[in-house]
């Protein structure tokens, strides 16, 4: 396959609308889930991204039968008759993991890989595994593979979770559904793609309540009560924070539409502080800018603090404003590779341990970059777009696992943008 870059030309206004897909982070997840419903499931809202083909790769290997209509998805998991996903999965998307707890509820039995270190952090799955054993089951790590069985069965439990682990949350709420008697999940993760699964199991015929908050109860059923559904996946907090730092950026007005504006209140809190006007609807937010951008400081903190997969985008806001911010980053380790690359662009950034300091200044310059990851690559765009002269971004296939045709959203609202076969100056060609 042809290596390909983007290519920005800076200086650039992005206003208008765009609607944003249904969320990533959610619709691995439901995917995973579609597992415990023997038969065929359809989720819609599904995004066009490459993790999701890495996902139906998951499930194929599995046996299931994956079809797709644009942003439907059609999941028969009726002949799944296996429960390994080996390495060569797990290692290009560690979400891939999220099948265990489904593999272990419909089979008793899962063989998923060990996933590896990753690049924002050790990301350690000590409490997926906790938690799970308090379920009953047990582990054997033989050759990098986990092997998951269940000797006496799924038993409910109380579980505390040290930290609001998303992953460990999702898990354990996809095997103790079918566990038997009542699990209580203690310091779970509060994410909307939290309610959004749970709201998936529920309409399976599982019996879960309290998702959304620090607390979720659930009563477990028989595996055989739980059947298919049809759900639509929730809108992308992440892919409509970045969109609105764009427009932060340069004024707008931007409007997002497709998501609940309650998903983003911390960042959307954070815009206004740093000097945005915005509007809200039921599923639309507006933002523009008429001021320079203020500086701020922020921390990022599992939900409904503010959102690490947003981190990036405001640190790029934070570069153009007229003075000092502080952004503390408490969830990953790690997650500042970003900002040699914004440095290289012209900012200043200085890191002390998970702290960065970040000076405004009055202009970006562009410049080759390579995307670190994911919303790492968004950002870079972004800061292409305010810069002045050409940015090439390296690494878009970074950007194509979680944004769906952002360049051509972006062309719609304004930028002078195009993807093209990537040049060797970044050494990697
Ligand atoms: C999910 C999201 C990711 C987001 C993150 C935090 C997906 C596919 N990814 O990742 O985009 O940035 O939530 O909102 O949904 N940890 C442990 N032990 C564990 C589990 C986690 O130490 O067993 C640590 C991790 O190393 C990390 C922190 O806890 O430092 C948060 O991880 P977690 O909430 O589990 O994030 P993910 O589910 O991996």
């Amino acid at each position: 396959m042809v290596r390909e870059m983007i290519v920005v030309h800076g200086n650039h206004h992005l206003e208008g609308e765009v609607r944003v897909s249904g969320a990533k982070n959610s619709a691995l997840k439901l995917m995973a889930a579609s597992l415990l419903g023997q038969g065929c499931t359809t989720l819609r809202n599904v995004p066009l991204i490459s993790d999701i083909s890495l996902m139906t790769s998951v499930l194929e290997r599995l046996g299931a039968r994956v079809t797709r209509d644009g942003h439907s998805m059609t999941i028969d998991t009726a002949p799944v008759n296996a429960f390994e996903t080996p390495y060569e999965l797990v290692s290009k998307m560690r979400a891939s993991i999220s099948v265990l707890g489904p593999l272990i509820g419909r089979f008793g039995e899962a063989l998923v890989a060990m996933p590896g270190g990753c690049q924002i952090g050790a990301r350690k799955i000590d409490m997926h595994l906790l938690g799970l054993e308090s379920l009953g089951v047990h582990f054997a790590v033989e050759h990098g593979i986990l092997h998951a069985t269940t000797p006496e069965g799924l038993h409910g439990a109380h579980v505390t979770l040290d930290f609001p682990s998303v992953g460990a949350t999702e898990n354990l709420l996809m095997a103790s559904v079918v566990a038997e008697g009542t699990t209580v999940i203690e310091n779970a993760a509060r994410e909307p793609e939290i309610e959004d699964l749970a709201s998936m199991l529920n309409e399976m015929g599982a019996k879960v309540s309290g998702a959304g908050s620090s607390i979720i109860e659930i009563q477990g059923v028989p595996l055989e009560s739980l059947h298919p559904c049809d759900h639509a996946t929730v809108g992308d907090r992440i892919e409509a924070g970045t969109f609105l730092v764009g427009g932060a950026l340069t004024g707008g007005p931007l409007t997002v539409t497709g998501i609940n504006p309650a998903f983003l209140h911390m960042a959307l809190m954070k815009l206004q502080a740093m000097g945005c006007s915005l509007e809200c609807g039921d599923d639309w937010i507006r933002v523009s800018r008429e001021e320079p951008l203020c500086p701020t400081d922020i921390q990022t903190l599992p939900h409904p603090g503010f959102p690490t997969d947003l981190q990036a985008q405001f640190m790029l806001l934070a570069a153009c404003a007229e003075g000092t911010s502080i952004i503390t980053e408490n969830v990953f380790e790690n997650r500042f590779m970003f900002a040699a690359e914004l440095v290289r662009m012209g900012a200043d950034i200085q890191i002390e341990d998970h702290h960065a300091i970040v000076r405004g200044v009055p202009e970006l310059q562009g410049a080759p970059v390579s995307s670190t990851d994911l919303r790492a690559g968004g950002a870079l765009v972004l800061a292409g777009i305010v810069a002045e002269g050409e940015t090439k971004i390296y690494g878009v296939e970074h950007i194509d696992r979680g944004y769906e045709d952002y360049v051509g959203k972006l062309r719609s609202l304004g930028a002078d943008i195009r993807r093209c076969p990537a040049d060797d100056s970044d050494g990697r060609a």
